[in-house]
């Protein structure tokens, strides 16, 4: 039966059990070991960087940022490159004891400033497993004040201009750098999701009409999330600098292989809090970009570009000239892509990308449960989108959001849960502008619920999680799913333990556990190294003293193998 379903399961490991301890846990036969924490150093120079006190502003640029999130893999000329995000900072435990994580000088403000963003790393396998290849000349930080162009239909608008940049055109720094995508070019893309958090003002805010409307709808205002950087930083003070929130909250493009490339904030993917980017080919070689808004109530997006992709050919363009669209599901099992245009949401060009959402609102669009990662199989034309969990259905997410009813891809009323949707384009095309959708899972609980908030019927007392988030399909076609959700294994969630990554069969529909992380954390980014023998995770925000077990718990990126050196995934 459950025994005799498991041998003949495509899952090459034995599932494991809930754990809610401090360690990492994996089936028999897999091992795994730390590849680098918040605070090494990627540079010689900044050895000995003590992450005690959250370390000093000396060398916070040339080591290791916090908060692991979205990487991706690159092999290049015999070098194995990871590009990976690092997406916010603990500020209590990187600030000194007694400032309650509150910033007391511009040096505190330019640490937590260096220690997010995005790192390229060489890495290497040797004798003792891996290590990062300190002083690599691809070695590189981006933080949140590396200079970047601003690219694409909406460049140079009036709304992204400021008296340090009247040309529109050259932003500093990424931030709040959420999932990942890939390009067919090789290169690297990080997302922007919550941007409105680090801006703040010390004096009145002075705006009107949509740029107020967009405030608002972003989530941006006087006080920000306590990283006071406007008190230190005026690029940061919207009392001052009002149009710099529009310079943020977009899909960024890195060459992992040139260190002294300039990265590019690509306009035409739309602004807005991006979880990740999945770039696939339409038949036809135009490159589609799937991405979700991580907010109660916001959208699904797709990108499809004009120009169609060559290898070796110009790539110019491809992820700005073309036509940007939300999804609409229909309670029939279909949806649609709406085309997000002057004529459809009444507004001029360049302010439908700089104001995706309130388009995306004009149009209609299926108003979601927080879309995060979203993956589409190597093997199939389907894409999945994780839509983590939704506590406030019914309230408007911000101002001038909409109501966010229960709907056919977002069931429940109370999501405590989430669920993973999926979609299948129509003609077998991601540019096709129909598609057919179903729930690959509704995550649940069973021994708490017999209805729907017990969860779909791939949800047993064995396998059950809560607020899918990160998620990447394998080579040989299996989803992974990570979770970002409540660990208490109390009450509602008793019984699911840590946050946990597992593995799903897209067409079975069975789910399995495969690994639990430690108390606290999240399990987030996922990525294979070439010879696929290694698979990256990241541990974002452990709790204890993960994994050091001794003082301050570090953000990690870890490295799963199997004892035996086989492929894994
Ligand atoms: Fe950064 Fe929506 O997770
Ligand atoms: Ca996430
Ligand atoms: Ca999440
Ligand atoms: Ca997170």
């Amino acid at each position: 039966s459950a025994a005799r379903a498991m041998e003949a399961s495509r899952f090459p490991f034995t599932p494991i059990p809930i754990q809610t301890d401090d360690e990492i846990h994996l089936p028999e036969g897999y091992g795994w070991q730390v590849l680098a924490r918040w605070g090494d150093p990627l540079f010689s120079d900044a050895e000995g960087y003590d992450v005690a006190e959250g370390g000093p502003v000396e060398h916070s640029d040339r080591v290791f940022g916090e908060n692991t999130d979205g990487m991706e893999t690159f092999s290049y000329r015999g070098h194995q490159l990871i590009a990976i995000n690092h997406e916010y900072t603990n500020r209590k435990i990187n600030l000194p004891a007694g400032q309650e994580g509150t910033p007391a000088s511009e040096g505190d403000v330019r640490k937590l400033q260096n220690l997010q963003g995005v790192t390229v790393m060489e890495v290497r396998e040797g004798e003792k497993g891996w290590e990062v290849v300190r002083d690599s000349p691809f070695n590189r930080r981006i933080h949140h004040n590396t200079p970047m162009k601003l690219v694409g239909p909406a460049a140079g608008h009036d709304l992204l201009k400021t008296d340090a940049d009247p040309t529109g055109t050259a932003a500093l720094g990424t931030l709040n750098n959420c999932g990942s995508g890939r390009t067919p070019w090789g290169t690297y893309l990080t997302c922007e999701e919550n941007f409105n958090g680090y801006f703040g003002a010390t004096g009145e805010i002075d705006v009107a009409g949509p740029v107020q409307a967009g405030f608002e709808r972003y989530g941006i205002g006087a006080d920000g999330w306590g990283y006071d950087y406007h008190k230190w930083d005026a690029r940061f003070d919207v009392s001052a600098n009002p149009n710099e929130p529009h310079r943020a909250g977009w899909v960024v493009e890195i060459d992992p292989t040139d260190p002294d490339s300039t990265p590019v904030k690509h306009t035409g993917l739309g602004r807005f809090k991006h979880e990740n980017a999945e770039v696939v080919l339409a038949a036809d070689g135009r490159v589609v970009v799937y991405m979700g808004d991580d907010e109660r109530g916001e959208f699904l997006y797709r990108f499809v570009s004009n120009g169609v992709y060559r290898p070796g050919g110009s790539t110019e363009g491809l992820l700005d000239d073309g036509t940007l669209s939300v999804a609409r599901f229909d309670e029939d099992g279909t949806g649609e892509w709406l085309a997000l245009t002057p004529e459809s949401t009444g507004m001029e060009a360049a302010e439908i990308l700089i104001f995706a959402r309130m388009a995306g609102s004009a149009v209609g669009a299926t108003t979601m449960d927080r879309p995060e990662w979203i993956s589409a199989n190597p093997h199939a034309v389907e894409a999945y989108c994780c839509l983590t969990n939704n506590k406030n259905r019914g309230v408007k997410p911000n101002a001038g959001g909409d109501e966010t009813p229960a709907n056919g891809p977002n069931p429940r009323e109370t999501n405590r849960y989430g669920q993973i949707v999926r979609w299948r384009p129509h003609d077998d095309d991601h540019a096709a502008d129909t598609f057919d959708w179903d729930l690959y899972v509704m995550a649940g609980n069973p021994e708490v619920y017999d209805n729907a908030y017990g969860g779909s019927e791939n949800i047993t007392p064995g396998n059950m999680f809560n607020s899918p988030d990160g998620m990447a399909f394998d080579s040989a076609g299996l989803v992974w799913i990570q979770t970002d959700g409540d660990d208490s294994n109390e009450g509602e969630f008793a019984g699911q333990g840590n946050n946990q990554m597992l593995a799903g069969d897209p067409v079975t529909g069975e789910i399995a556990r495969f690994m639990t992380g430690p108390n606290g954390c999240e399990v987030t980014g996922l990525a294979w190294s070439a010879d696929r023998r290694s698979m990256f995770v990241g541990i974002q925000h452990p709790g204890g003293s993960w994994p050091d077990g001794t003082g301050l718990p570090r953000s990690s990126v870890i490295v799963v193998k199997r004892a035996d050196n086989g492929l894994i995934g």
